[in-house]
């Protein structure tokens, strides 16, 4: 069943939504207010991140960034500090592009149509039609992981989600189901309904405001939608890192200067993540020192390797235990030394904690 509801239906259905919402709907921080800096930041926040975890980082970085000034105006550095730990850096370095973009271009006030708010780093369709509907009470619809799952179910979608067509079919339902009254409660209700009730593995069907008229509920299987693209297996890289410490305890750690992965992050030395699953013999990592940095190590003993999975690769990392003997790093290198467990102003990503804390 893929055509979708009439207008009747889909007035009814959001009306039901909505009672549940206002019955059960959980009291979030970002909830209590219309500020487009507020609900904009939470919104990115939670594109990648559940709830749960959300809540210390969003209290914690506007106790930091009260203002989308006070955010234009920061380094980088101190954005990707508050951000360690939350993974998906790039969505820090989009926000604080997005902070300058709107400070300095646009007299402090986000744009208030769907092209424009598009066009910030990091705002794709769902979350502009998210902050428009939110904190401007725009008629405008969302299509989120949540919501694709709802919607997937509620049609029992035969296409893919992410294939074109199914796009094509869950937006068009997406807007059609989204009132024209309290379009922004709606919209917090969806994703409510999406992580609480309709939740990917064991839906609680018994609870949904929208059992009865649930196509893939009547099938009896819910939990078979939304049907998967076929996915290529993600490739499993390694690479070594060297944990040089010196006598303090401090260690050798660089900048990350691209805007890649961990853009903006520090890390040990190493070599590229590449196809060679064993670890290499300790006299290539020390000689990557030496020419590299300039820097002589004793003997670099093995330590246990570290497992990681990114979005599109596992990672394996060989750290190695270097004691320093000699050299410093050069100035072009970026390279400092740093007491990484108490220093809370070098921004670190998990994987590279999970690595530091093999030196025990
Ligand atoms: N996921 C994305 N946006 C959300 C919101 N505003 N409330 C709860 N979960 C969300």
């Amino acid at each position: 069943m893929e055509r979708g509801f009439d207008e009747a239906k889909c007035r009814q259905l959001a009306g039901s939504l909505l009672a549940r919402y206002d019955r059960e709907g959980r009291d979030l921080p970002w909830r209590r207010t219309r500020d487009p800096y507020r609900i904009w930041l939470a919104e990115i926040m939670l594109q990648q991140t559940g709830v749960k975890t959300v809540l210390a980082y969003y209290a914690r970085f506007l106790e930091r960034f009260p203002t989308i000034q006070s955010l234009a105006a920061a380094e980088l550095e101190a954005v990707l500090s508050i951000w360690q730990g939350l993974g998906y850096y790039r969505r820090a370095r989009h926000l604080h592009a997005t902070a300058r973009q709107v400070s300095d271009e646009l007299g402090g006030r986000f744009p208030e149509t769907c092209e424009a708010m598009g066009r910030l780093p990091g705002i794709g369709p769902s979350t502009a039609g998210a902050i428009l509907a939110i904190a401007f009470g725009q008629h405008q619809a969302i299509l989120d992981g949540n919501v694709k799952r709802v919607l997937a179910r509620l049609l029992a979608l035969e296409t893919p989600p992410d294939a074109p067509a199914g796009k094509r079919i869950l937006w068009e339902q997406a807007r059609r189901l989204t009132p024209r009254e309290r379009p922004g409660d709606y919209a917090q209700a969806i994703m409510d309904l999406g992580a609480t009730v309709c939740s990917p593995r064991r839906p609680a069907c018994p609870s949904c405001p929208w059992q009865g008229d649930c196509a893939a509920c009547r099938l009896g299987r819910p939990d078979l939608y939304p049907v998967r693209l076929a996915r290529m297996p993600k490739p499993r890289k390694y690479q070594f890192q060297a944990l040089v410490t010196r006598p303090d305890g401090r260690v050798l750690l660089l900048p990350n200067r691209d805007a890649t992965l961990l853009g903006g992050l520090w890390h040990p030395p190493g070599d590229e993540p590449g196809g060679s699953p064993t670890p290499p013999e300790a006299q290539i990592v020390r000689r990557h020192l030496a020419e590299a940095f300039g820097i002589d190590v004793a003997t670099p003993l093995p330590l246990e390797a570290v497992t990681h999975t990114f979005t599109h690769f596992h990672l394996t990392v060989f750290p190695f235990l270097c004691s320093w003997q000699a050299g410093e790093p050069p100035e072009a290198s970026g390279g400092r030394w740093i007491d990484w467990r108490l220093d809370r102003h070098t921004p670190l990503a998990t994987l590279h904690r999970k690595v530091l804390a093999r030196l025990g």
